[in-house]
């Protein structure tokens, strides 16, 4: 590997759905304290989808996003579109597929779908960041999307949430150098799956956290044996968050296995990239991104220079340890005022509408989906012809 070739995030952009659910609504119909989601949890808001948003529309608002920003000649260099799921809504045809149709882009590239529960982003990522380093010229699009979706009334139903990132991978990045040391740890768990003739995921709940933390620690010990840097020399954490005391936990979990190097840390290490994650729900694949993207915009010190460490989790189960430097345009990089607007701009949901959306009317065997097209998104899914799904540009 050329480890003299800087490589990482040039552009990053996130999208997530028009409408949301307050949990203190949830936990009204729930007849239980707010409290316990709010704090216990960890959460304020789960985005929620309506009939004409799935993840290739969220994909592809996120996607363009990128691409709004590029000149054409910038565009005609991506040689690679990774799209990251595990809400695919086809066993054979990629999501990336369909983005070819959506989005601003060439054809000239090769475009298909990984799967690995969550860590799926974090595959996208570190495969286009080694096509990059083998081919400097080259870029290579990153899309990672999923809606997470539990069964009514189970504990998980309070960590749901939907939402898509967007990174550019290039050579000399403007956003976050991403180091080539890492460390991986791979097992067979059965924390957390999805059979094929389910919509919604099955968890042992308890098990998937302690998957969730010893993935961890295997994988921050890879990191270091790989030559990554210890805890002390990274500033920042961002945690795969399924929800907010999940990442919590994960920062205690190191500072009690590493009471040295967690020493000087403040809780505002990891909790600045919570913000947006409590704000929209768990994003499976995407929900490691949007918490980079949370820091980067609501960190009110300058980053340039800092390094951020990484951890990715997909159960069942992957997890990789990784780190990251700030470059000094990042700044200039990023959409902060455009992304805050897409939170403050959705919809609050009352409970029976959210269990419209989410569990009666997903099934998508309406002929035409006008069912309430969405208003500030450029893509929506409008209608399912023949089993072909159809998609209309809006903006
Ligand atoms: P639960 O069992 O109902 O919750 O569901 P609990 O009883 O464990 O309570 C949760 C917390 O709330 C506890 O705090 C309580 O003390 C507290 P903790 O001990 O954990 O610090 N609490 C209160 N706090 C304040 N006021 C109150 C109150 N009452 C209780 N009144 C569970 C929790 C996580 C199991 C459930 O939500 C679930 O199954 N979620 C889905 C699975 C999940 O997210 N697992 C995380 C790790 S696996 C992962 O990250 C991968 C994933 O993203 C999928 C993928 O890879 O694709 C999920």
């Amino acid at each position: 590997m050329n480890k003299a070739i800087k490589v990482g995030i040039n552009r990053i952009e996130f999208s997530t759905t028009e409408n949301y659910l307050t949990l203190e609504k949830l936990a009204e119909a729930h007849q239980i304290d707010p409290a316990k989601y709010l704090y216990g949890i960890g959460q304020s808001k789960m985005a929620v989808p309506t009939p004409d948003e799935d993840t290739i529309s969220i994909a592809a608002n996120a996607a363009q996003d990128v691409l709004n920003t590029m000149t054409p000649e910038e565009v005609n260099t991506i040689s690679t579109l990774i799209f990251a799921t595990e809400t695919g809504v086809d066993q054979s045809k990629s999501g990336a597929a369909y983005l070819m149709g959506l989005i601003d882009i060439h054809p000239n590239c090769r475009a298909f779908e990984v799967k690995q529960a969550c860590y799926g982003g974090t595959a996208g990522l570190q495969m286009a960041c080694d096509m990059v380093r083998a081919r400097p010229d080259e870029s290579v699009l990153v899309v990672a999307c999923d809606i997470a979706r539990y069964q009514q009334n189970t504990p998980g139903e309070c960590t749901q949430g939907a939402g898509a990132v967007a990174m550019l991978i290039t050579a000399d990045p403007d956003i976050i150098e991403i180091d080539a040391e890492r460390g991986c740890y791979s097992a067979d768990i059965m924390d957390f799956w999805r059979p094929n003739q389910f919509k919604h995921a099955l968890v042992d709940g308890e098990l998937s956290k302690d998957a969730y933390l010893n993935v961890m620690t295997s994988s921050y010990q890879g990191y270091l044996v790989n030559g990554g840097k210890p805890l002390d020399q990274l500033e920042w954490l961002c945690f795969h968050q399924p929800f907010t005391k999940m990442a919590k936990k994960a920062f205690e979990h190191l500072s009690a296995q590493y009471p040295e190097q967690m020493a000087d840390k403040t809780d505002a290490a990891y909790s600045i990239s919570q913000q947006y994650g409590r704000e929209i729900g768990n994003t499976y694949t995407a929900s490691l991104y949007i918490g980079l993207l949370s820091l980067l915009d609501n960190a009110e010190q300058d980053l340039t220079g800092q390094t951020i460490g990484f951890f990715s989790y997909g159960s069942g189960a992957v997890g990789e340890f990784f780190s990251g430097t700030v470059n000094k345009n990042y700044r200039h990089a990023i959409n902060t005022l455009a992304n805050q607007q897409k939170l403050a701009a959705r919809t609050a949901l009352s409970y029976d509408t959210y269990c419209q959306y989410m569990y009666q009317l997903r099934d998508y065997d309406q002929a035409n989906i006008r069912y309430n097209p969405t208003s500030g998104s450029n893509f929506r899914l409008a209608a399912i012809h023949d089993n072909k799904r159809v998609y209309e540009r809006v903006l």
